[in-house]
């Protein structure tokens, strides 16, 4: 009973991690959602030495906290560490990830399940992209930037701002 009652008042913290290189309007979504279904909601960046992202961990972080700074239960944060260690240094227990189609199911199940198999205390949640972004990709809007072409419907303002300049014929 006492364990019961416990469990029904416990806070209920979990981590969206993700490279967000950069955060999409897909992203966003998962966020709004996620937030309403969680008492506390951390976007977690993956700051991975071994790739070169477009945007630092510091830029992809600033443009969360920007887009997110009306949603009082998000917190923005960063990590370099495996996921599940990271969850546990947060006292979390629940991941979320977004999917769009089958094949991300494929890639999202081996992770979800390597993730129970390093930590069976950790359980993966996947909501489904809203259908208006079922198409739209980090990589897509930083190609379509490069060719210089309108990103403003795919990405927040201050991303198409930062993409436009990052992408800026040099003069
Ligand atoms: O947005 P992405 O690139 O699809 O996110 C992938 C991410 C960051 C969730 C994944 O690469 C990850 O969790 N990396 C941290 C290192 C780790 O724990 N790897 C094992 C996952 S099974």
């Amino acid at each position: 009973m006492k364990d019961q009652t416990s469990k029904k008042f416990a806070r209920r913290v979990a981590v969206y991690p993700g490279s967000f290189d950069p955060v999409t309007y897909g992203h966003l979504d998962i966020i709004q959602r996620a937030a309403q279904q969680f008492d506390h909601l951390i976007v977690a960046v993956l700051n991975n030495m071994s790739k070169t992202p477009l945007f630092t961990v510091e830029e992809r972080v600033a443009f969360l906290r920007e887009i997110t700074k009306d949603m009082p239960n998000v917190e923005v944060d960063w990590f370099r560490d495996l996921l599940v260690r990271y969850m546990q240094s947060k006292k979390a227990s629940i991941i979320v990830r977004g999917i769009r189609s089958v094949s991300d199911f494929e890639y999202e199940l081996q992770m979800a399940s390597m993730n129970r198999q390093l930590d069976d205390s950790v359980d993966t949640i996947f909501m489904m992209t809203n259908p208006k972004f079922s198409y739209l990709s980090s990589s897509l809007v930083k190609e379509i930037a490069k060719f210089n072409g309108d990103v403003s419907e795919f990405v927040p303002p201050p991303v198409a701002q930062a993409l436009k300049a990052k992408y800026a014929p040099e003069s």
